[in-house]
């Protein structure tokens, strides 16, 4: 991790935590990080941020509107409306005050048709609209092994981020598939190789500004045992967490590893 760039500690609930439960998990969330805040006085902090399922988005909206936690739509569609049956408008998740939106989920892409082209018009949509996409990128096992990781990983940055103007705002998380919801967690060095990989590619297909700014999440089976590691890549700046981002205690563990790490490289 490095000190210019706050780190991003995002959970992805997936198709976990309807209404009533999403929002009372915030509201335990927000309470236990206001107590962190006070005995933490103005040292600076991770940012956190929750990805609901869309008909708990409203709750979360309730308790975290104005609170220094974010939120965000798990997908999103590129057209602004229409008939789109069962699809959500980057406008109507701005409209709740979203403030990211994920794009390109490996799920998406292997269980619902999103492809490269669905990804980069998402992208734009969702800038257009003022949100700030997240940007999911990984090879597949058999990619890995067949020696196509960076080959993959470039088609997708390529496609979705492309054609974007220097200064969009955007985040890349780099999600291996073989290390999503497996327990088999990338190590430190092949998310380090990874995420340099992508930063450089920022850097020489954007602008060097962009590769400085833009923060690379890791994702694939993040849990507090393992995050303390893959923090002290230097191109590692937080993690996109499924499993663990589900209970209270795991969450805030890790939420907690990324300030002391953060105030750690600061003091
Ligand atoms: P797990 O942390 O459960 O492996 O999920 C990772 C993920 O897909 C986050 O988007």
């Amino acid at each position: 991790m490095n000190r210019t760039r706050i780190p991003l500690v995002a959970g992805n609930w997936k198709m976990n935590k309807g209404p009533a439960e999403a929002g009372a998990f915030v509201r335990d969330l927000l309470e236990s990080s206001t107590h962190a805040e006070t005995s933490a006085a103005a040292s600076p902090r991770a940012e956190v941020a929750v990805f609901p399922p869309p008909v708990s988005l409203p709750a979360v909206a309730e308790v975290l509107k104005g609170t220094p936690i974010a939120y965000g739509g798990q997908n999103c569609h590129w057209k602004s409306k229409g008939a789109f049956t069962g699809e959500t408008a980057p406008a109507f998740l701005a409209e709740l005050g979203c403030r990211y939106v994920l794009v390109g989920h490996s799920e998406r892409r292997n269980l619902f048709g999103e492809n490269d082209e669905t990804c980069g018009k998402k992208m734009a949509a969702a800038l257009a609209a003022g949100i700030e996409p997240l940007l999911c990128c990984g090879e597949t096992l058999s990619e890995r092994e067949s020696g196509l990781t960076f080959k993959v990983v470039e088609r997708q940055l390529r496609a979705a981020l492309g054609g974007l103007p220097a200064a969009a705002q955007f985040t890349v998380a780099y999600e291996p598939v073989w290390a999503i919801g497996t327990g088999r967690t990338a190590t430190p060095a092949q998310a380090g190789e990874a995420h340099a990989f992508i930063r450089q590619w920022l850097g020489a297909n954007l602008a060097p500004e962009v590769a400085t700014r833009t923060r690379l999440l890791y994702g694939g089976s993040v849990k507090p045992d393992n995050f303390g590691d893959l923090l002290k890549q230097p191109d590692v700046d937080g993690a996109l967490i499924g499993g663990a981002s589900l209970e209270l205690a795991s969450f805030s563990a890790l939420a907690d590893s990324a300030t002391s790490y953060l105030t750690g490289l600061i003091s």
